[in-house]
């Protein structure tokens, strides 16, 4: 089963290269799910099909869809934040503020994948695409499920048991009703089942691009941030190359995207990175797109594996003063003034470009101390002692 997730910068291409990714395969004889999330609902257009939020079979093979479910837990949601409002208002916490706080971002944005989850293990496909939105919104969409996890588990109560301890400290006028218990539980499962798929091996993110410096130079910031969270890219697709010859007009743009495809090429060493030409025509309907994704892939596989290597590796390199660790996580493309690293109790605090991850490190791990940290060939290594304190002495 193979999930294949597409971004990029607004406007590239996406639409059109999760389409034709999907109609390849799916001529190619397999079983393919084309889902958008993009609220923009561009796919119906490229298809040139009416779609709707369940699969609509477009071609043998092929079905489609584009996610519009946000019923799916609003209403849970809306419980929920209602008890978070009174909790806080009786905590002494204003009504207005009580009510920003929990404006928690992006539970709505959840609902998108947690579809596309279902529909990825009803065993119904072999196959599932994803259009997804432009790269900022996809990257905070994918950063969500861990980030609302560690909310949750940290601000909200998670079991009845703790929900009815906090009963007493506020008076107990605000025990929660079932109803925010079974809110909390549906949420905090619909969010494991999110960060499952997204850590799936079967799954990954594909970066479409045009080759100007200006969408090169975001492609690259997004690869840090796919790493960053531990999100596998498996390929890069360059769109709408100009073909050379012609007017000078003609030249000049294909010497450009020449120079700046050879910057692409340097900087995603070992991935994949395919090429699309500029069409005459907008590529729109199922035959302009099956020519396209051949175009794409050639003989290649459309589904390859993305390649091997950890993201996120721990070794144990013990040395002339004794125990140590290493902890290394993949951060293509990343400055080094751009990392801030923090260690909270059991946690690693990685933040590149404003992006944040919470590692919670392995036991071994929570039992030592920083001493050093680096970036070099797009990793960054933190180097772990053993903390005297917490470390059992033989
Ligand atoms: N190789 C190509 N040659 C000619 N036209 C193309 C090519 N690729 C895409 N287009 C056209 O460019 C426009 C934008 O493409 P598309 O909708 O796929 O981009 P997108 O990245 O999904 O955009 P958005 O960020 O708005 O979702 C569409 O009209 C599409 O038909
Ligand atoms: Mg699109």
């Amino acid at each position: 089963m193979r999930v294949v997730l597409f971004t990029g910068k607004g406007g590239v291409g996406k639409t059109t290269m999760a389409a034709a990714t999907a109609a390849l395969v799916a001529a190619q004889g397999q079983k393919v799910l084309l889902v958008s999330t993009d609220r923009a609902h561009s796919l119906a257009d490229a298809l040139r099909m009416p779609l709707g939020s369940e699969p609509v079979e477009i071609d043998p093979g092929l079905s489609a869809l584009q996610l519009d479910a946000l019923a799916r837990f609003e209403q849970g949601w809306s419980v929920l934040r209602r008890y978070l409002v009174d909790l806080l208002g009786g905590a002494g916490i204003g009504a207005v503020a009580a009510e920003e706080l929990t404006l928690l971002p992006g539970a709505e944005e959840i609902l998108a994948l947690s579809a596309v989850r279902d529909h990825a293990a009803s065993g119904q496909w072999d196959v599932v695409v994803v259009d997804c939105a432009p790269t900022a919104e996809t990257l905070r969409l994918l950063a969500l499920p861990r980030a609302l996890q560690w909310y949750l588990e940290r601000v909200l109560p998670t079991h009845r048991r703790m929900v009815r301890g906090l009963a007493p400290l506020l008076g107990g006028a605000t025990r929660p009703a079932d109803a925010v218990v079974d809110a909390v539980s549906q949420l905090s499962a619909e969010l494991l089942g999110v960060q499952a798929l997204l850590d799936h091996d079967g799954t990954s993110v594909r970066l479409v691009l045009t080759a100007e410096a200006v969408v090169l130079a975001e492609a690259r910031r997004a690869a840090t941030t796919l790493a960053l969270f531990g999100h596998r890219l498996d390929s890069v697709l360059v769109n709408r190359l100009i073909p050379g010859g012609g007017d000078a007009w003609r030249a000049t743009w294909a010497a450009a995207q020449s120079a700046v495809l050879t910057d692409v090429e340097t900087s995603f060493p070992g991935l994949p990175v395919r090429r699309a030409a500029y069409q005459g025509a907008e590529p729109i309907g199922l035959p302009a797109l099956v020519a396209m994704g051949a175009d794409l892939y050639g003989t290649e596989d459309p589904l390859a594996d993305p390649p091997a290597g950890d993201l996120l590796d721990v070794r144990r390199t013990p040395d002339d003063e004794g125990e140590r660790f290493e902890l290394t996580i993949a951060l293509p493309h990343a400055e080094r003034d751009a990392v801030e690293l923090a260690r909270s109790g059991d946690e690693l605090v990685v933040t590149v470009g404003g992006y944040r991850r919470q590692l919670a490190l392995p036991g071994v791990l929570g039992r030592c101390q920083v001493t050093g940290a680096d970036l070099a060939q797009g990793r960054l290594r933190v180097v772990f002692r053993p903390d005297p304190d917490l470390w059992p002495t033989a």
